[in-house]
Order: C-alpha cells, then structure tokens, then sequence
C-alpha cells in the first residue's frame, strides 16, 4: 500500500537520508528501530509530506505522494502521529477531537465513540482541557485524532516514549486492537513492544536502513535488536 523507494532527504546541505527503501503492506504494522539521530522522524516526517526527498519517490496505493502537502496526505489516508506528543492544550479532550473531525467530515459523535472504544477512561475527562491531561493521556488522545475518518495508515513516533510501564501497557492494547483495521509504520525503542507487535521491523543506521527483519519470531529475544538502539 506504501512504498518508499531510494529516498534521499536533506536538511539545507545536510544529507540525513541515504538511498532508503521500505514498504508497508496492507494490514501490516511494521517498526522501525534505531539509535537517536539515526533518521527515523526525518523518515516518517517525509512520508507523511512535511519533507520533500531531494530523490527517489513514494507512492501511496500506487499514486506518487511525495513533497505532496501534509494535508493532502492525510487526506488520502496516511495520518501522522508526531514524536512531541503536543495537542491543543487551551482546548478540551472533546474539543481536540472535533478538529480532526471536521477536517475529515467525520460527526464528532463518531469519533468520540471510536476514542472512548480504545480509551474509555476518556470519558470523565471529554470536557476537559488536553493541557491537562498526562503524557500517555495525551498520546492516546493523538492516536484517537489520527484515526478520525478511518484512515488506512497510521505512522506513529515513539508512542511510548518517556511514559510509565502501566501507560506502555495501554498503549500496547491500543496498538493491537488497531491492528485488525489499520496498517501502520511506527518508530519505537521499546523492544518488548516491538517484539509483540510487529509483523517486520526496519533497523535504521545513520541515515540508511541496516537491515530489514522479515520474521520478527525469528529473533529470538530483545538482546538481538538492542545492539542497534
Ligand atoms: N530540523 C533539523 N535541522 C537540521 N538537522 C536535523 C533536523 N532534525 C533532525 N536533524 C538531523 O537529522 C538526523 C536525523 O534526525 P532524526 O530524523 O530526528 O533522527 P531520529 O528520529 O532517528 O532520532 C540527525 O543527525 C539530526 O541531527
Ligand atoms: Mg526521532
């Protein structure tokens, strides 16, 4: 459904991605793993059209979608979840929602229901202001957001990065149920979620991909991956 072929990125002169090659097929969550700086955000920042590749190209159910806009490209169907975990904190839980709801001419009814289906925890704080909300709250908040409109790909930064092992484990559940109807790319450094969750993995090295894991049950504990991170 996704194809990233040969990109090169570059901030100004600064080259940070090398001839990278990955693909997502329907159904899949697929991870991408690797050290701070190795070029996973520019990877999924340039998918998701806040970036144009200087080469290469990506085509999104065959259509080229690069240094498309962000917009558009979520409008097609590729919703992006940044890393810094930022809403609109001066609105409420609510409030957040119906952004994304009216950009994609969702009822906001329909994408409460869907965000308190993966969270129902969310439903005493729907009329509060996302300020006030926790850091795992907040993410959850943004994935209920990404989903908004049924989109088909969801490309996820660091989900769990900085919360709690109890938050982990909600998120975990989140991404696993969404397994069944979306297909998603998510960058992430916690091996025991990738190793629960994902179909295939991509390990990122300084701007390239270092190796792809077709069979994650191949690996045979987490000691294998942690030596990229
Ligand atoms: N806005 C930016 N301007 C210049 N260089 C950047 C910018 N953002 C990231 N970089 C550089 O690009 C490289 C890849 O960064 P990034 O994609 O954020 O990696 P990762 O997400 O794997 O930690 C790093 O060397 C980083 O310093
Ligand atoms: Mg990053």
């Amino acid at each position: 459904m996704l194809e990233v072929n040969s990109i090169d990125v570059s901030y100004g002169h600064a080259k940070v991605l090398h001839d990278v090659s990955i693909r997502l097929n329907q159904g899949e969550m697929v991870f991408i793993v690797g050290r701070n700086g190795a070029g996973k955000t520019t990877l999924l920042r340039t998918i998701a059209g806040f970036m144009t590749p200087t080469g290469g190209d990506i085509t999104f159910e065959g259509q080229p979608i690069a240094g498309m806009a962000a917009e558009k490209v979520a409008r097609r169907g590729v919703r992006f979840v940044a890393q810094d975990k930022k809403v609109f904190s001066d609105l409420t839980v609510k409030g957040n929602l119906e952004l994304a709801a009216h950009a994609s001419g969702e009822p906001l009814e329909r994408a409460t229901e869907r965000l308190l289906k993966i969270y129902p925890q969310f439903e005493k704080f729907l009329d509060n202001k996302a300020g006030g909300l926790s850091g795992g709250q907040r993410e959850i908040l943004l994935i209920g957001r990404a989903l908004v409109g049924e989109p088909q790909c969801l490309l996820i930064d660091e989900p769990t990065e900085g919360l709690a092992a109890i938050v982990i484990e909600d998120i975990f559940r989140i991404l696993n149920e969404m397994k069944e109807k979306v297909s998603g790319i998510i960058v992430e450094q916690n091996l025991s979620v990738v190793a629960r969750l994902a179909d295939r993995i991509y390990i990122m090295k300084e701007g390239k991909i270092e190796r792809e894991v077709v069979n994650p049950a191949e690996i045979s504990d987490a000691a294998e991956l942690e030596c990229y991170l």
